[in-house]
């Protein structure tokens, strides 16, 4: 019989069977999990999404707990702009494989892509994330947080243009199981809210537990529109928090119309109150978010069916990587996708806007939290799966160096 030694889901290759399913490719790989597009005689496409850990080894069930907890807070929700959940099995054994999600596909661009390849309007960004906000509210309302809003945890359905939130991995519920948080708790550090980052960076009672609230999905969403308004993220990024913090206490965010003349001028308001350094000042739920940005679109005009950033012609366009390179690493290839951002054409970094130029790391997933033996005889798959991912890393900042070099 196969067991979890002999095999692990970052080696699957193309039409191996996983259950009823058959690989087709990686689509991604984060710091928890790889997500494989499979399809199947009776169900057409999915996404597995694998746990990168088995659940009996010591110290590294808080992978597989986490994929649980996954499960269980997808297994509340339904919502036609939520990922559906199809099932969930161990693989390759029942009892102790890795944990599978198995995920309705949704095929279509990252929010990030589409922001930066399909040169949407304000009027598209504002129908998106009008949509989002009310998303965010239904799911709010069955007391879910998804606690890790970022622009590729929301993708935007081919078939429709609707946006659908994935990744519940950092999601929470009551009445899912808590997972030890002796530090800052799964999620995005840099689209953390201020007042998470006061919580984790001041003095507080030893295993006491940040209580998120709904207002710190809707401060990440406000970080995720101002990169798409403006093409930049607002803070330095991947700064640890307190710097983070310092940064955001200490700095006066331009109205996003001052970084992007495109951006009609009612959206500024909506973007820094979302943006608000006190939940107090942000909008308190999804839904009056969505009437705010309904209100806006009353008022839009010509201007708004104008691209946020003007498409630019071959051969200076900003395109995608060939598929045939991308080696699966998802954080690395959005981190290269926004290292070449500056090409475009009145982001914050175009010499000819007048701002002075700023290099814009976006944030990666957290890393994996596991133990490195530094005796071990064999690079274990986590080591290779590291190395293989700062190679991708270096080859972006040589991209980056060689541009300016230019
Ligand atoms: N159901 C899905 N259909 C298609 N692509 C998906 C699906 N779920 C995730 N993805 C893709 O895989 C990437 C990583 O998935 P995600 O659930 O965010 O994993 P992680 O927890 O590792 O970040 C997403 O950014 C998206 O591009
Ligand atoms: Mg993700």
């Amino acid at each position: 019989m196969t067991s979890t030694q002999d095999v692990h889901p970052l080696l699957l290759r193309r039409s191996e069977e996983v259950g009823a399913f058959r690989i087709v490719r990686r689509l991604a790989t984060g710091g928890y999990g790889a997500i494989f597009l499979a399809e199947s005689e009776t169900r057409g496409p999915v996404a597995l999404k694998f746990a990168l850990q088995g659940p009996s080894r010591e110290n590294e069930a808080h992978v597989d707990e986490r994929t649980w907890k996954e499960a269980a807070v997808l297994m509340r929700l339904e919502h036609p702009n939520v990922v559906e959940m199809l099932g969930y099995r161990r693989w390759p054994d029942a009892r102790d494989g890795y944990m599978v999600l198995i995920l309705g596909y949704v095929e279509g661009p990252t929010l990030s892509e589409w922001a930066l390849r399909s040169h949407p309007t304000p009027r598209r960004v504002a129908q998106v994330f009008a949509q989002v906000a009310l998303t965010l509210d239904a799911i709010h309302r069955e007391g879910v947080l998804h606690r890790d809003i970022k622009g590729s945890n929301i993708i935007i359905r081919a078939s429709d243009g609707q946006p659908v939130l994935v990744d519940f991995g950092s999601g929470d519920h009551a009445c899912t199981p808590v997972l030890t948080e002796d530090s800052l708790p799964p999620g995005t550090p840099s689209y953390r809210s201020p007042e998470a980052l006061r919580f984790w960076t001041g003095p507080r009672v030893s295993g006491s537990r940040y209580a998120f609230q709904p207002t710190d999905d809707l401060y990440s969403l406000g970080l995720v529109l101002y990169e798409v308004l403006t093409g930049a993220f607002p803070y330095p990024a991947q700064l640890p928090p307190s710097a983070l913090l310092a940064s955001i206490e200490s700095s006066q965010l331009r109205p996003p119309s001052g970084l992007n003349p495109r951006v009609p001028a009612v959206l500024d308001p909506i973007c820094l109150r979302l943006l608000h350094k006190h939940a107090e000042g942000r909008y308190p739920s999804g839904a009056e978010l969505y009437g705010a940005l309904s209100a806006a679109m009353e008022t839009a005009d010509v201007s708004w069916d104008e691209p946020l950033f003007p498409p630019r012609a071959p051969p200076d366009a900003v395109t995608e990587e060939a598929e045939e390179l991308f080696d699966g690493d998802e954080d690395a290839r959005e981190l290269r996708r926004w290292m070449r951002a500056p090409e475009r054409p009145g982001s914050p970094w175009d010499t000819d806007s007048g701002v002075p130029g700023r290099l814009l790391t976006p944030p990666t997933e957290p890393g994996p939290r596991f133990p490195m033996e530094p005796g071990a005889a064999r690079p274990s798959l986590w080591e290779v799966w590291l190395r293989r991912r700062l190679r991708s890393l270096r080859r972006g900042l040589a991209a980056l160096r060689s541009r300016r070099g230019r």
